[in-house]
């Protein structure tokens, strides 16, 4: 039953990325995935993405769906629960991996996840050693990164992040759903930005 959900999610996210030019050249959608067993791990913001309202409409619904169908079987993340980013960021971000550590497949090639942000939540500057790639899949979000303009992305819009490159994000009225997928580096977890990080 679990596996059904699991291969539904997988499926949908390969069509996405297979179909979205941007992502096929930051990293073609791997050909080794295989299965592996993860132990589910619930957090509030769960319950917030499975109420969301404002991610409607979408016209890739169909990956926000099967992305849904999958919340009570993932492993929800809590990347930064040893740090100082405030019980307001911890009761309301939500993260959980597709392909990678407490995912439900692996790849030597690539790391997936979902991330979700209702509104007016901020994600303070933070950083990592991998290379990623976002994809919004509904909602939108203002990004921003060390040392180039802010944009404001909505459904289909990517963005990359290089090595190392200070990034933060925040949510306005409406929630954000995003794709995010990471090449080379995958072994350090990201960390928040210092201000020397941002000098
Ligand atoms: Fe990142």
């Amino acid at each position: 039953m679990t596996r059904a959900v699991w291969d539904r999610l997988l499926a949908e996210a390969r069509r996405v990325h297979d179909a979205n030019a941007a992502l096929h050249a930051f990293c073609p959608f791997p050909n080794d995935i295989t299965p592996q067993p993860l132990s589910p791990h619930h957090v509030p913001a769960a319950d917030l993405f499975t109420r969301e309202t404002g991610l409607a409409g979408s016209p890739l619904a169909g990956f926000h769906d099967a992305l849904l169908a999958a919340t009570p079987a993932a492993h929800w993340r809590e990347t930064y629960k040893d740090t100082n980013i405030g019980q307001d960021f911890m009761d309301r971000f939500g993260c959980y991996c597709l392909i990678g550590d407490q995912g439900p497949f692996h790849s030597d090639h690539m790391r997936a996840w979902m991330v979700y942000m209702p509104p007016h939540l901020h994600y303070t500057w933070h950083h990592h050693l991998a290379e990623e790639a976002y994809l919004v899949i509904a909602g939108s979000a203002r990004f921003f990164r060390h040392r180039s303009p802010e944009v404001t992305l909505s459904a289909g819009d990517t963005l990359q992040h290089q090595s190392n490159e200070p990034h933060a994000m925040e949510t306005g009225d409406s929630p954000v759903l995003c794709y995010v997928i990471w090449r080379n580096g995958f072994d350090l977890i990201p960390v928040l930005s210092t201000a020397e990080d941002l000098a």
